[in-house]
């Protein structure tokens, strides 16, 4: 269903020179505010000799110093916070797998501003006021479910605040409910679906009709299995919690294209990771935000690692952001040659015999690195299906990425399943010669 122009809200219906015009009014005030509230972002931009004036055109941000993670974690907890600490209604955190974790903060009118988004992203899967809406993110210090949760409430709908885990309930719960709407990880949606199959319940039956699925990298071709399976459409939600959380873009429903970034609140640029140079609408490198509303925590130019392009807007009159290939971090190099678990994950859901479900283990004999691909059989799958999967799985890797893997294939259910954000790089290499 096309989404009727009256149900968008003022952000969404400007026009292309509105849209302009207002994000250099945000982004030249947002400057301001983080020069001069602090500290960080004052020495930052003094150092580069420039000053929040400076910006006289959405081109010159890129005069800007690039923020991140590295300076939020030295300014950990507080440090980066642009308003007294009795204006901060809200904490989250994240994870922080390695080293302290990044505390983010939020006034009044960015959790209002940030339900707002949620809830324009919910709008644009499809989603409607009266809706029941079954969260399956995580809640707690995870953007995720809160995110979710008041994004959901400010459109209207009625919210089932599941949260992550106790897998058997969460069924039942969507058989008894009824729910319009799924937003979960993609990953933690499949291990639903071993579940409704466990329960003898065919998952093509719920109510469900849309599912927002995000938070992790996913693929065009999980996205037909979960499609598929359910009988839903999947649509992808992004985010990160340094930005906001969930709802920094999503995908619309009648486009399916990308996800529309809601660029009136947080600008994008893609950069190249090496040189720092802003890309051409169109070229692959890493994305950037800055923030043009955030009170609490204003964000200048903060690189998130994710690795994607820009596009121009389809459904919207916002610029559109391709599925994000993967992280810099998950990148695997391998004997030279460049991997992303997305790739993987492309040849796995297209092979015959094969579940969704794999998992890469990397490890080193002497000065050599390798990786296997541990893939999940399907129920029923013969010896001989097996043996065509696993040698299948080796040509594709072999033409399509250009490096040689070995692959395992393993019994039905016996990979770890994610409640949540799903690792799918398992790391056996000695760590103090792992590479940089
Ligand atoms: O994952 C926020 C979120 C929650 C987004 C629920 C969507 C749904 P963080 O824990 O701070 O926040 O992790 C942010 O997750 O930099 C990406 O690497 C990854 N990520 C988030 N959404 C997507 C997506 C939340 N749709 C990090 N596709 C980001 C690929 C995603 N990666």
């Amino acid at each position: 269903m096309a989404d009727a122009r009256e149900l968008l809200d003022a952000g969404e219906r400007l026009g292309p020179e509105e849209l302009r015009t207002l994000q250099l009014e945000r982004l030249r005030n947002s400057l301001r505010h983080a020069y001069e509230r602090v500290p960080f972002y004052r020495e930052s931009f003094d150092k580069a000799g420039i000053r929040p004036e400076d910006c006289r055109s959405l081109e010159d941000l890129a005069r800007f110093p690039f923020t991140t993670k590295a300076d939020l974690r030295e300014n950990y907890p507080f440090g980066m916070f642009a308003v007294p600490r009795e204006r901060i209604r809200r904490l989250h955190a994240s994870s922080g797998t390695t080293g302290r974790p990044t505390v983010v903060g939020y006034t009044e009118n960015d959790l209002s501003m940030w339900a707002d988004m949620v809830a324009r992203s919910i709008r644009a899967a499809g989603g409607r006021p009266g809706d029941v809406v079954h969260v399956a993110y995580g809640y707690g210090l995870f953007t995720g479910g809160l995110g979710a949760h008041y994004g959901a409430e400010r459109l209207g709908c009625t919210v089932v605040p599941a949260s992550g885990g106790m897998t058997a309930r969460q069924v039942q719960l969507i058989q008894d409910l009824e729910p319009a709407v799924i937003m979960v990880t993609p990953s933690y949606m499949l291990t639903l679906l071993d579940e409704f199959e466990r329960q003898g319940v065919d998952p093509r039956t719920t109510s469900l009709r849309v599912g927002i699925f995000g938070a992790e990298p996913w693929t065009e071709q999980m996205r037909r299995e979960i499609e598929e399976r359910f009988a839903i459409d999947a649509v992808d939600i992004y985010g990160l919690s340094e930005v906001v959380g969930p709802g920094v873009a999503q995908e619309c429903v009648e486009t399916k294209d990308g996800l529309t970034v809601w660029e009136d609140h947080f600008y994008p640029e893609v950069i190249d990771p090496v040189t720092g140079e802003v890309l051409p609408e169109g070229e692959r490198g890493e994305l950037v935000f800055t923030s043009l509303t955030k009170e609490a925590m204003p964000i200048v130019r903060y690189r998130t690692r994710d690795l994607t392009r820009l596009l121009p807007g389809t459904a919207r009159v916002f610029r559109r952001m391709e599925k994000i290939s993967g992280r810099s971090d998950d990148l695997v190099i391998l004997r030279g040659v460049n991997l992303f678990p997305t790739q993987i994950e492309e040849i796995v859901l297209r092979t015959p015999g094969v579940a969704p479900h794999f998992q890469l283990r990397l490890t080193r004999t002497g000065r050599m690195d390798s990786l296997t691909v541990r893939a999940e059989a399907r129920a029923g799958a013969t010896p001989e299906v097996w043996e065509a999967a696993a040698r299948s799985i080796v040509t594709a890797v072999k033409n399509g990425i250009g490096v040689s893997v070995d692959v395992e294939i393993v019994e039905p259910e016996s990979l770890e399943r994610s409640v949540g954000k799903i690792r799918r790089i398992v790391d056996l290499r000695p760590r103090d010669t792992g590479q940089g």
